[in-house]
């Protein structure tokens, strides 16, 4: 059993919990997920790994409560416990030193974007975060990413904070500035998607994180398969960082809309 330690309410349908799992604390590495079961009957459900302190044996996960399970977790309290924490799983991040880099999260896409930009950091790179969300109260992590990041830019849809418009504005502009090596990009499809399309004419590599419907974690069910350049890659297995610049984004948007219609009738079966 995993005894939730921690719980903050994030701002709108996001939430963050600290969960003991001793183990999976001293192992993980950014980029890495995790699968969660909150009890027998339970469904996974997959979860980036957005912290981790191997002192306290504790990992943090954010998410949305917008799925059956999702809404259920939201409602277990510091104390609970969870059936399985299993993890980590997914290849880590391809942390090195490559000088100036962009980090960039869009709205729950902040929480896993900040163990990437941590990395980043401590392997020396200069590292710039452009962090967005819709308003100023849908946006989180500010003062962590801000302790791991050489310059923070903030972007709402609102203008209620920083930048008014998207995240993707501001990498235009520095991309037309500054020499960047590398962008890793983390947020809804259609922004990662944009965030490629702006540093595709700059040739700077941009790493995506995908995250498609997850069944086993394992690569044994397909569940998770995109396309990437010629290849069929098992999110799970092979992610879920890829080179955005061969990930098919319109191929994986247009399986997310068909799963998404299938997550809201189990959220009306739920709530019958
Ligand atoms: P959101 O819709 O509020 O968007 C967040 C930000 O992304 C916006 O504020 C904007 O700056 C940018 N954005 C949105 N649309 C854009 C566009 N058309 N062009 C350029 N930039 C755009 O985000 P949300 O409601 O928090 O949803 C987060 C999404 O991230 C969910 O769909 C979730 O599945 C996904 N997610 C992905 C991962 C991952 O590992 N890839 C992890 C967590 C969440
Ligand atoms: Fe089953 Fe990836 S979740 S193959």
């Amino acid at each position: 059993m995993y005894t939730i330690v921690d719980y903050k309410h994030l701002g709108g349908l996001t939430h963050e919990m600290s969960i003991e799992a001793k183990q999976l604390a001293r192992k993980a590495q950014a980029g890495q997920f995790l699968i969660i079961r909150m009890n027998d009957e339970g469904e996974r459900i997959p979860l980036t790994i957005a912290d981790a302190d191997p002192d306290k044996g504790t990992i943090t996960i954010v998410f949305q409560a917008i799925g059956r399970s999702t809404e259920e977790l939201a409602t277990y309290k510091v104390g609970d416990t969870l059936s399985d924490v299993v993890g980590p799983l997914g290849r880590a991040s391809e942390i090195e030193k490559y000088g100036k880099v962009i980090i960039v999260g869009g709205g729950v896409g902040i929480a896993p974007i900040y163990p990437i930009a941590k990395a980043l950091k401590a392997a020396g790179n200069h590292v710039i975060s452009i962090i967005g969300a819709k308003n100023k109260d849908l946006l989180f992590w500010e003062d962590r990413m801000a302790a791991v990041s050489n310059e923070l830019h903030i972007a709402t849809d609102d203008g209620s904070c920083g930048h008014k418009g998207f995240v993707t504005d501001i990498l235009d502009d520095i991309c037309q500035k500054e020499e960047i090596a590398a962008v890793w990009a983390v947020g809804p499809m259609i922004m990662m998607k944009n965030c490629v399309r702006v540093t595709k004419p700059y040739g700077i590599k941009t790493f995506v994180s995908m995250n498609p419907v997850m069944i086993d974690g394992t690569g044994m069910c397909g569940g998770c398969r995109i396309q990437v350049g010629d290849e069929t890659k098992f999110a799970c297995v092979d992610g879920p960082e890829f080179d955005g610049h061969l990930v098919d984004f319109d191929l994986a948007m247009k399986r997310s809309a068909y799963l998404k219609d299938m997550e809201a009738k189990g959220r009306e079966y739920y709530h019958d």
